[in-house]
């Protein structure tokens, strides 16, 4: 077996990094547990701490078989340490080290770039399920309920895949950061979460599926960056994060995907042809299209920020000292240093957007952005499908990259969903067209009512195509006592 596969799934931890053999180690996180318990009960799902839900655990590493579903309670979920196994004789991919044997170890002169990042990725994990922890009192079905807790589970298990990095390489400074992660809370004042789309309220079942589309896929891309990473335990942790972050965004595509076929269903049945007709669509009890297009402007644009500066001398700094890749750099086919390409980069010059050709090692954010948007793009097109099918020739859209930004190029610049720069006047008058507004905050919540009868749906979502680990439509996904 390659180094790595063993799994010793018995103790209080699971994990296949050797904890029985490391003293250190285990006595850190036996000594963090107890506080990442109190968080979970005190800010994961609420009200449902004490039910069985039928949840996926990681047992091993083995891409063929590497989970098993079983009945558990929350609290007693076995949040593992799993490394995706080693890549013999390794190397930094990229950057001004490219090519020299990939690090086992921290870095010394890179030991602060690299705290940060793992910082700021294991910061967003716990937020999320912090943001999510009112939704099981709106399920519209078992099978989301339980959806919805896999993925709160599986991003504390990130969690403590980044704890475990912290703890194991970075000393008293490492401990103190796995604290200020169960310190910090979404949305709080004092103590907020590190970046901004993780400290916004997720109010709604529609917030939840556009959230794990768009803000989870940030996720994945910014693991598949850092899984290229020249620091071997940080790039096999991102590794195996992977393979589990893969359900988060399909839990968000099917579910827009099953809310768009639910309406046009409805639509289709009371005889609608026009599916901007919010009004006559909404007295059907389903959610109106350009309501859907008006959540998903919301999600892209905060999912944007979350890429940092289109220009940024960070970004550089961190490929160039072989931390942080590009999305999918081993299958690139450039010199992997970059030292003298470029890269085109969307600017704001006098109030007018334009494209400009940037250092590539500059313009690495924009980069990952693009390739982002490249992959929201495959399920807005199947997305669309649907609503074809259906017979509607409604389309929903990306947003332009400089609508509605907070961080970066674009900051605060009134642009409209095309593109096109607004006066203050126009933005105002053309805001609740292109953002979530009033009535649809009010609309939405209406509908948020549990469904909780094994097989039933809420109305305004359709059921899924197959279940759970192939279980029938009636499965028991979450008990429910009575
Ligand atoms: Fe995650
Ligand atoms: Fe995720």
């Amino acid at each position: 077996m390659p180094d790595g596969m063993m799994v010793d799934y018995d103790g209080l931890i699971p994990n296949n990094v050797g904890l029985n053999q490391d003293a250190r180690l285990r006595k850190a996180l036996e000594t963090w547990h107890p506080g990442y318990i109190d968080w979970w009960k005190q800010m994961g799902p609420e009200g449902f701490q004490e039910n069985l839900v039928y949840l996926r655990t990681a047992v091993g590493v083995d891409p063929k078989g590497w989970a098993k579903f079983d009945y558990v309670r929350m609290p007693e979920y076995k949040w593992g340490i799993l490394l995706a196994p080693a890549v013999e004789d390794r190397r930094i991919g990229f950057g001004a080290q490219k090519g020299e044997p990939a690090w086992q170890d921290v870095p010394g002169e890179y030991r602060a770039m690299l705290r940060r990042i793992i910082v700021i990725q294991g910061d967003t994990e716990p937020a999320s399920v912090e943001q999510q922890r009112h939704l099981g009192a709106t399920a519209p079905s078992l099978y989301d309920m339980r959806n919805l807790f896999q993925v709160n589970v599986e991003e504390g298990r990130h969690l403590w895949a980044m704890v475990y990095l912290l703890q194991k390489y970075f000393g008293r400074d490492g401990r103190e950061e796995a604290e200020d992660l169960l310190r910090r809370r979404s949305g709080s004042q004092d103590s907020p979460r590190m970046l901004g789309a993780f400290n916004e309220a997720t109010p709604d079942w529609l917030s939840f599926y556009m959230f794990t589309f768009f803000t989870d896929r940030d996720g994945k891309m910014q693991l598949e960056a850092l899984a290229q990473s020249g620091f071997d335990p940080l790039s096999r942790t991102c590794r195996f994060m992977l393979t589990e972050e893969a359900h988060h965004m399909f839990v968000g595509e099917t579910g827009v995907a099953r809310i768009i076929e639910r309406t046009c269903q409805a639509m289709r049945a009371a005889g609608i042809e026009d599916p901007g007709d919010s009004e006559r669509v909404r007295a059907l009890g389903v959610i109106d299209l350009p309501a859907v297009q008006r959540k998903m402007n919301l999600h892209f644009s905060l999912t944007l920020d979350l890429f940092g500066a289109e220009i940024s001398t960070n970004a550089a700094n961190l490929f160039n000292a072989g931390l942080k890749g590009r999305y999918r750099e081993d299958k690139l086919t450039d010199d992997h240093v970059l030292r003298d390409a470029t890269y085109p980069v969307l600017r704001c010059i006098d109030g007018a957007i334009v494209s400009e050709a940037a250092p590539a090692l500059s313009a690495l954010n924009m980069r990952l952005r693009d390739d982002y948007v490249a992959d929201c793009q495959g399920g807005v097109g199947r997305w669309n499908k649907i609503i074809e099918k259906a017979g509607y020739d409604f389309r929903l859209t990306l947003p332009h990259v400089a609508f509605n930004r907070h961080i970066g190029e674009f900051t605060a610049l009134p642009v409209d969903t095309e593109g096109r720069v607004l006066d203050a006047a126009n933005w105002a008058a053309r805001r609740d067209a292109m953002l979530p507004n009033a009535d649809d905050a009010a609309y939405v919540a209406s509908l948020m009512r549990p469904v909780s009868a094994r097989g039933a749906y809420a109305n305004w979502i359709a059921p899924p195509k197959v279940g759970i680990d192939n279980k029938p439509g009636d499965f028991e996904y979450v008990r429910i006592e009575e």
